[in-house]
């Protein structure tokens, strides 16, 4: 006979069907629900061997499930989340447990945690990362919410996460929004990455003008070392696959417009709210919005025209300034991503522990990378510039980072994720800034005071004279 379900899924889109498939493999007794009645019988059909039950609708598929209920919503951020939890509500009772394993934005979480808190209703926000593979084979997992409501998942989300080292990806980072807070970061960071990574294949492509095949090569080559990581992996396929309509490299038939669904740009305007400085998460949204003017683009290539220098020299001490560039972009878009994260666990009080979160980011999710283990053995996470063994790596690689920011001016080849980690880098190092200029003139046009160097409090100049 087949027991209660112990967890109940809503939305049965890939990911949902995955993590289900995936809490299944790992002997536990699950039910499913979607509102596409195809999809909860594709689930039936691909189930059989397995204790997973599907629903049709909302009341049976609750009605399956044993009461203190826990149900995981796994559908589209946003109005999806509402009108599924709208859906739940009259089936639900006190005592049971919600959670949504969706990239819902942090304050949509906070303010669900409320209404079904007074409800009765527990509330987790997830963050669950590695697409549909990782959901299937092992995510990393990012809860938050009440501790005493993690606890009741905590031994299904431990078996069904990642392992690394036979420690499970998944670790509870804090209440409220916590856990969709640190998943906007991972987003965040995974934006940072990918564009660097795109501009170190536009400089070897325009630069150097490589082929698909010897970039394959150079991305399979940095993957054996410090850049070892799940996105460089992929990109050694990528560059690798043939596309089956036309016989040549798949790449060159995709479109050059990247497409968003917004949860890097949300941690670059929480950036601005908790005013922590990520200039190459932001330069990363910036450039998939400036991708998206193809028509501009096509346009201004043909009026824009400049014959600058183009590249001539070592091919190979060129690549080995992009590797080290990419390794120094690297660990600076991770001090950016944990800088934020630390400073918004103080303002929204999460109390996340930064060292759990570089912990379970090392498998499963997007970002994984060989660099999170110098990061997760920082003593202080707050910021990564201040711990010595990654301070030094950043130090011992900022003439490559220099060189090729500096190679691409001078090509006329974009690298602004490349350039605003060279420029974090350069102003972090300034015992000295000119912010000064810019107090002086806030107080000449605004009399917006000023504080002095040489004595305590404001001051204020009247600088037009009579
Ligand atoms: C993950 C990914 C996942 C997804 C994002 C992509 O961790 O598994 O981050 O959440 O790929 O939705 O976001 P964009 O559509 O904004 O690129």
């Amino acid at each position: 006979m087949r027991s209660q379900p112990a967890i109940g899924m809503v939305g049965l889109g890939a990911m949902g069907r995955n993590l289900l498939q995936n809490m299944a493999g790992h002997g536990f007794s699950v039910a499913g629900y979607d509102k596409d009645a195809a999809k909860v019988e594709a689930l039936r059909q691909e189930s059989k061997e397995r204790d997973i039950r599907g629903a049709e609708d909302t009341r049976k598929f609750v009605g399956l499930l044993c009461a203190p209920r826990t149900v995981m919503m796994l559908v589209p951020a946003g109005a999806p989340v509402d009108a599924v939890i709208r859906d739940l509500l009259p089936f639900l009772t006190p005592g049971d447990l919600l959670i949504d394993g969706g990239n819902s934005h942090f304050t949509d979480t906070d303010l669900r945690s409320r209404t079904l808190a007074a409800r009765g209703i527990q509330f987790l926000g997830v963050g669950v990362s590695g697409g549909e593979h990782g959901a299937r084979h092992g995510p990393s997992i990012m809860p938050g919410g009440p501790a005493e409501a993690y606890a009741r998942v905590q031994s299904i989300f431990e078996a069904i996460a990642a392992p690394v080292d036979n420690e499970p990806c998944v670790s509870w980072l804090g209440p409220g929004s916590a856990g969709h807070y640190v998943k906007m970061i991972h987003n965040g960071i995974e934006y940072g990455l990918m564009q660097m990574n795109a501009e170190t294949y536009d400089m070897m492509k325009r630069g150097l003008g490589l082929t698909d095949d010897e970039m394959g090569n150079v991305y399979d080559r940095w993957n054996q070392r410090e850049l070892s990581s799940y996105l460089i992996e992929i990109a050694v396929q990528i560059f690798r696959r043939v596309d089956e309509k036309t016989g040549t490299r798949l790449i060159d038939v995709i479109l050059d417009e990247a497409r968003q669904k917004g949860t890097g740009m949300w941690m670059s305007q929480d950036a601005m709210d908790v005013q922590v400085p990520v200039p190459t998460i932001d330069a990363a949204v910036a450039m998939r919005n400036l991708s998206a003017f193809k028509n501009e683009r096509e346009a201004l290539s043909r009026r824009l025209v400049r014959t600058g220098p183009r590249f001539s020299g070592n091919r190979d001490s060129v690549l080995t300034q992009l590797r080290d560039a990419l390794y120094a972009g690297t660990i600076l878009t991770f001090a950016q991503g944990m800088a934020q994260l630390w400073k918004a666990s103080q303002t929204y009080s999460y109390h996340v522990s930064l060292e759990s979160v570089a912990r379970i980011w090392r498998g499963g999710c997007i970002i994984r990378a060989s660099v999170l283990e110098p990061v997760r053995a920082a003593p202080d996470l707050s910021h990564l510039l201040l711990d010595p063994a990654l301070g030094d790596a950043v130090m011992a690689r900022q003439e490559s980072l220099r060189a090729v920011v500096c190679a691409s001016a001078q090509w006329g080849i974009p690298a602004p994720a490349l350039m605003g980690s060279l420029g974090y880098l350069d102003a972090y190092r300034s015992e000295w800034m000119p912010a000064n200029l810019i107090q002086a003139q806030r107080d000449y046009f605004g009399a917006h005071s000023y504080e002095r160097t040489d004595a305590r409090g404001t001051f204020h100049t009247q600088w037009e004279k009579e």
